[in-house]
Parts: C-alpha cells; sequence; structure tokens
C-alpha cells in the first residue's frame, strides 16, 4: 500500500527526524526502536511497510531538508552517519516540499493546499495521503460564526475574516483532497463542529492530539497506578525545561497555555479529582531539542501518612516524537483502507489528549490499541464507523 505522508511543518526537527528515521528503516540503515507498531502485537499485513512510505510537506522556513538533518546531527538528535548515507533520498523529498499555501482569501488558500496533495498523490501513484501537523503549537482560536457547520464555514471562507487557524484550514484542506489528518499538536486542527461534521460528510477518519512523548507519558502510567492503589495524590507539580524550535514557540504565553491545559488533563480525568499543582514550561534554548522535566508528587496512605515521589525524566524529544509519527501515518492508512470513518479513539495510545477517548491510562489505551490492531490485521469486523 504506496503511502504518502503529508507533514503540515515538514522542515521541523520532528519532522525531519520523522523523514530520516523512515529513509533509514526504508533502507536498512537503521532499526525500529521506538516503532510501536513493529512490536509483534501491533505489527501485521494492514499496515503499509516503511518502504511503502513516500514523503512531502508544507513549511513556512526556506531551510533545505539536508540542513536541518545536519543541524539534528550537530546536536546529537540523530547519527551523522545517517545523514551523509541518504543524502540523495533526503534531496527527492525536498522535491516534495512546498512553502506555506498564499492566497487572498482562507478558501483560495486551502484550493492551493488542496492541488499541493492531489498532485503529490498523483506523481507517486499512492493509494493514500496521510496529512499529519507538526508545525508550531498555535494558541487557541478567536471564536467565529463559521465553526459551527459545513456550509457557514465554507460561506465565511470565502471571505476576507481569517476564520481557521493554520492547523485547521489544513485539516479543512485534507479533507477537501480526500486524506486522513493526524494531529500530533495541541493545536485546534480538526476540533470544530463545522470540521468533524465535514469529516464526516468526507468520510475519512482523523486522530490527535498532542504526541505524548515525555513527562505526560510517565504521569499516564503513574496517574493509575495511585488510583488504583486507592492513594490519595495531595499535589502534583511539573516543570518542564526546553530548548529548540518547539520551546521558543512555547515561550509565547497563548502556545504555553494551549501545551500545559494538554498536558494537565490526564490527572484529573485519571484520578477523578485534580491534586494542587501545575505544570510549567520554560524555554532554555541551550537545552537545543533536549528536555528535562521534573516532577514532585506528594500523597497520603494508610491513616493518612504523607509520602513523595519525584522523578526526572531526561527526553530528546524528536527522536521520541518521529517513530510515532511513523507509527500513526502506518495505523491512519490502513484505518482508511479498511472504511474507518471519523475519530480514531482507538489511537488515544499516542497522545496527550486524546480525542474522545474514555481513558487516559497508557495501560488500557495499549489494550484498546492492541485490539484495534488485531481487527485491522483481519482479525475480525474492523469497518465500523467511529462518526455513527
Ligand atoms: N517533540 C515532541 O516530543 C512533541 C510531542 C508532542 C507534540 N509536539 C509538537 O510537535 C510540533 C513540532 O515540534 P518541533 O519540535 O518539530 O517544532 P519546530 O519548531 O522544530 O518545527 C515546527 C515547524 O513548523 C513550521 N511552521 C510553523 N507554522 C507553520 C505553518 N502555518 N505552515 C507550515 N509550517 C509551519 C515551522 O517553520 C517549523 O519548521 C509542536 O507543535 C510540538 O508542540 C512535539
Amino acid at each position: 500500500m504506496r503511502t504518502g505522508v503529508w507533514l503540515v511543518g515538514a522542515r521541523g526537527s520532528v519532522a525531519t527526524t520523522s523523514i530520516v528515521g523512515g529513509l533509514a528503516l526504508r533502507a536498512g540503515l537503521a532499526g525500529p526502536t521506538g516503532c510501536v507498531t513493529e512490536l509483534p502485537e501491533l505489527r501485521g499485513p494492514a499496515l503499509p511497510a516503511f518502504a511503502d512510505l513516500v514523503f512531502g510537506g508544507h513549511d513556512l522556513a526556506t531551510t533545505p531538508l539536508c540542513k536541518r538533518a545536519e543541524a539534528l546531527a550537530d546536536s546529537g538528535v540523530i547519527p551523522w552517519r545517517l545523514v551523509a548515507a541518504i543524502r540523495d533520498e533526503l534531496s527527492a523529498v525536498e522535491q516534495e516540499l512546498r512553502p506555506a499555501p498564499v492566497g487572498a482569501t482562507q478558501a483560495d488558500r486551502a484550493a492551493a493546499v488542496v492541488r499541493d496533495l492531489t498532485g503529490f498523490r498523483e506523481r507517486h501513484e499512492l493509494d493514500r495521503v496521510v496529512v499529519i501537523n507538526v508545525s508550531a503549537t498555535e494558541p487557541a482560536p478567536q471564536p467565529h460564526p463559521g465553526h459551527a457547520d459545513p456550509a457557514a464555514l465554507r460561506a465565511a471562507l470565502a471571505g476576507p475574516d481569517e476564520v481557521l487557524p493554520a492547523s485547521s484550514l489544513y485539516g479543512y484542506a485534507a479533507l477537501l483532497a480526500g486524506c486522513p489528518y493526524v494531529d500530533f499538536t495541541p493545536s485546534t486542527g480538526l476540533r470544530l463542529p463545522a470540521l468533524t461534521a465535514l469529516a464526516e460528510e468526507a468520510r475519512l477518519p482523523y486522530a490527535g492530539h498532542d504526541g505524548k512523548t515525555g513527562e505526560t507519558l510517565v504521569k499516564s502510567v503513574l496517574a493509575p497506578m495511585f488510583a488504583m492503589r486507592n492513594l490519595d495524590v495531595r499535589s502534583w507539580s511539573g516543570v518542564n525545561l526546553l530548548g529548540g524550535g518547539d520551546g521558543a514557540t512555547l515561550a509565547d504565553p497563548a502556545a504555553n497555555a494551549a501545551k500545559v491545559q494538554s498536558k494537565q488533563r490526564v490527572l484529573g480525568e485519571t484520578l477523578g479529582y485534580v491534586p494542587q499543582g501545575g505544570t510549567r514550561i520554560e524555554y532554555v534554548e541551550e537545552l537545543g531539542d533536549f528536555k528535562t522535566a521534573w516532577d514532585l508528587i506528594t500523597f497520603a496512605g494508610f491513616l493518612g501518612t504523607g509520602m513523595r515521589m519525584e522523578f526526572t525524566w531526561h527526553g530528546c524529544d524528536s527522536a521520541l516524537a518521529a517513530p510515532l509519527v511513523l507509527d500513526l501515518a502506518r495505523l491512519t492508512a490502513a484505518a482508511h483502507a479498511a472504511g474507518q470513518v471519523g475519530p480514531l479513539t482507538e489511537l488515544g495510545f499516542f497522545f496527550k489528549d486524546p480525542l474522545g477517548t474514555p481513558t487516559h491510562s497508557l495501560g488500557e489505551q495499549w489494550a484498546r490499541l492492541t485490539e484495534f490492531a488485531r481487527l485491522l490485521h483481519g482479525g475480525g469486523d474492523s469497518g465500523h464507523d467511529h462518526a455513527g
């Protein structure tokens, strides 16, 4: 199954690491460590092979992909030997990167994205293209009457207003082009009534939001433990220090607020109450693409005895995120091929703020994901309609 992976934010750290990783896997130069779709519970014939993935994308920036890969190699995110070995393949992907669309209205810009997507699908004779948003985190948008339903949206987009934030405009264009859409960021994406209705109309699946790769991943394992042992979590405070483009974006208070909200949801929904404390994100340029998170948890046990737990996470964000981007491309392509429509809640395992899923617990999310994969691989009827 020849599958296009169209990355919005294609020259960013996560996208570049995903492209380098995908090309290295295809060439047999790297193993699939970190790719959960290569685990025995998920692997199978319904997924496109790494060799079947073809990359393209949009970005506002113009830095050549090879230069971005070299910068990531310099900062220790990817090995230099891989960048050297796949230089020609990276140049071929460069030919499939497009500037962010221009046009007088948002309808014109959406039409330009649709042309880019359909051109890509036709040039490479792809069975389908999965659009994945890995661009900079946006602030929450201002409400607009065009968000209410598809007719209002179409009318509003033809006018002069900035109706949709960029993540949603790309999502809208993806739906028009017949492409499933995955949001790896905390941005709005398809989370507007007009767009979820359009996804249903277009009979397309979609997934999100905000890849779960570090502190929140650990939280989604620890919080169920406290809950299952009936321990009373009194406070949970975290500080995240990060550099890189993502860190610079999150230095903006509005983008920061969108991210912090996405990171805190797991506690309230897993514990059933919100303990004291919050999550802070600070930009430290020196850290580059590496991140440190410190968490302090205080909790009470039998007879009220107070106890505490601390953890420190030192992660390389892009190296943690990129294999999940490849996993999401493969699983979403398989879901689309199986005729699935609407939010792919079974992919909640991958996200901090999963769409419509009843659980934030990593263990329960894993059970749902593996069952989903079993059905996709022919273990039962997988063609149900999520939107129904
Ligand atoms: N790395 C992780 O572990 C992780 C986890 C969860 C979510 N995310 C999210 O993934 C996203 C990417 O992270 P990153 O570290 O690659 O950031 P980055 O800053 O390196 O890359 C973002 C890219 O998006 C581009 N961009 C911005 N606005 C755009 C637009 N309107 N159209 C097209 N391109 C646009 C930028 O030019 C840049 O190249 C962020 O939103 C981040 O919050 C990352």
